[in-house]
């Protein structure tokens, strides 16, 4: 099998968890880039990346990259190459463009120029041009602009891999799925200890968790475009998809999702039996600010409210009692905490052990973990 470069996107924070998702598919040699993480591989690893990876939300296979001084380059470059090869006029395709350059301001300008080059070599060659449909394309091709390199790529992806299928129902102000993997991912759960989050909303934490502690594939509800490409090797992707399938394992452990807020919770549940996981995960209507732990130790992973998108009457107060619920209900829990709401952080009042610095979408978050011992020992509390 030919081997070629492979450029996974992710988001911002989460580039080491994917270089060590990667390690388990047998990748060892990773380049990590700002948002992305690069390496060599074949057509059997780009399918394994997209079908398993939790933290990658696109799978790039680079085909050119140019120098371009100006949008005439840029298009006469784009013109060159020999399109036929991977389109027919009855095709049709979409252009996603990002752009950090000087040069090239307008990432949706570029897209128009690309898309304009390849429909022209087509018009001039077959008298018919592919249609664009950025919906549902037959192909999709990624633009990536650093100053004036530029680097066409083939989405391998389609939709973006944070959508797994399940979530059909949104509650006001879900965490991203490729987030709430990473942040699973980094808290080290194992599924020996309960995993907890009291705060569930859609469920997105408890789900995620679920389908970790199966060996699940994340992309086990869903297709992909490189399904669609001329290349597509239909018997190697079967062959994935049972071994992927025999891999699945039981799950004895505690998975807890709580919501002070009854419609959430059903949503949560519905969620959870789209992804196959809803019998794995304990749903209740529950009040943290009023709960107790069930066990000695676990993982607890805490989405708050925050003061940009939900109601709360004071942020101060409600942070202040999560933190308090967590030191004298949870000892001997991890606590990880992640809000948009950077400030209100610092009222949880007790002492992160460790910050990380996130995004849910384009919204900067923060999270914190906090270390909740017994006794006497130090840390946990200020
Ligand atoms: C930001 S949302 C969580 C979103 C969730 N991570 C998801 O992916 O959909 C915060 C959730 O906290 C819940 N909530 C607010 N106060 C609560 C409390 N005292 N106890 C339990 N849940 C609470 C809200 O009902 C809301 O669903």
């Amino acid at each position: 099998m030919n081997n070629f470069t492979i450029t996974i996107k992710t988001q911002f924070g989460l580039e080491p968890v994917l270089a060590e998702e990667l390690k388990a598919l047998g990748v060892s040699e990773v380049e990590i880039l700002n948002r992305a993480v690069q390496f060599t591989g074949n057509q059997e690893l780009l399918y394994k990346c997209n079908l398993h990876l939790r933290t990658a939300l696109r799978v790039l296979k680079p085909m050119v990259t140019f120098q371009a001084n100006n949008e005439r380059q840029l298009y006469e470059r784009v013109r060159d190459i020999r399109w036929s090869e991977f389109l027919t006029p009855g095709h049709t395709f979409a252009i996603d463009g990002t752009s950090n350059s000087e040069i090239f301001k307008h990432s949706k300008f570029i897209a128009l120029k690309t898309k304009d080059a390849i429909a022209d070599q087509f018009r001039d060659r077959y008298g018919k041009r592919p249609s664009v449909d950025t919906r549902d394309p037959d192909l999709r091709i990624n633009l990536h602009i650093y100053d004036r390199t530029c680097t066409l790529s083939l989405d391998s992806s389609g939709q973006h891999l944070d959508r797994r299928g399940y979530r059909l129902s949104r509650t006001e102000a879900p965490i991203n799925e490729v987030l709430a993997a990473g942040i699973i991912l980094m808290t080290g759960w194992d599924g020996s200890e309960d995993f907890i989050d009291p705060m569930c909303g859609s469920g997105t934490f408890a789900i995620e968790a679920a389908l970790l502690a199966r060996r699940m594939p994340p992309g086990r509800g869903r297709s992909f475009i490189f399904e669609k490409w001329r290349d597509f090797d239909a018997a190697l992707w079967k062959k994935i998809r049972l071994e992927a399938e025999e891999q699945i394992q039981p799950f004895e452990g505690n998975i807890f999702a709580r919501d002070l807020d009854k419609p959430s919770l059903d949503m949560a549940r519905q969620n959870a039996e789209r992804a196959g996981v809803a019998d794995l995960i304990d749903f209740k209507q529950e009040d943290f600010l009023k709960s107790e732990s069930a066990n000695n130790n676990g993982i607890i992973v805490i989405n708050p409210p925050y003061g940009e998108r939900l109601e709360v009457e004071d942020l101060k107060e409600f942070y202040g009692e999560i933190g308090t619920r967590l030191k004298h209900h949870y000892p001997g829990h991890d606590a990880w905490i992640i809000s948009s709401d950077i400030p209100a952080l610092k009222f949880v009042g007790l002492r992160p052990s460790r910050k990380v610095q996130l995004y849910n979408g384009s919204l900067e978050c923060r999270l914190h973990k906090f270390e909740l011992y017994r006794g006497s020992k130090k840390g946990g509390g200020e």
